[in-house]
């Protein structure tokens, strides 16, 4: 279960997130519709923690982030490890190929061995329209 309360967020003065609480219970797919510009993907980069809220607390499986508050590196991290987000514009990495952008982050994130990573990045592959 993935739960946030009372987010705030603004930019310069602009207030993009008001007080937002919202639960994502584990094994259901939730989807957030609004209208473009109303932080959709603001919220989904503060579960990630790729935006920082002014205020507001998030709850992930044994963590408990108050983001009024500093966020070790390490809770980041390991938060990081178990979400994701697929953004809206592509920002793969133009340098690698297909493969290599598929197993940049199981080997570097995940530590996983390069082997390893390829043989499931295939897998993945033939699931997906690549296949
Ligand atoms: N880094 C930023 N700096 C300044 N303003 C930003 C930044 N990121 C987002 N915004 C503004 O915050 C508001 C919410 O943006 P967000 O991308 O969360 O909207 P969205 O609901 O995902 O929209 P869309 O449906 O177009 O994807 C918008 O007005 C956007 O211009
Ligand atoms: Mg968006």
């Amino acid at each position: 279960m993935m739960q946030v309360k009372h987010l705030n967020k603004a930019y310069g003065n602009k207030q993009v997130l008001k007080d937002v609480s919202v639960e994502f219970p584990a094994g259901q797919t939730t989807v957030l519709i609004g209208p473009s510009g109303s932080g959709k993907s603001t919220i989904l980069r503060s579960l990630n923690l790729l935006v920082t809220p002014d205020n507001g607390t998030f709850d992930f499986n044994d963590h408990h982030v108050d983001f009024s508050q500093p966020i070790s590196r390490k809770e980041m991290l390991e938060i990081r490890k178990d979400t994701g987000m697929v953004f809206q514009e592509y920002n793969l990495f133009p340098n690698k190929t297909v493969l290599g952008n598929v197993i940049e982050g199981p080997t570097q994130v995940l530590k996983q061995d390069k082997a390893t990573a390829i043989k499931n990045a295939h897998e993945w592959l033939k699931k997906s329209w690549f296949g």
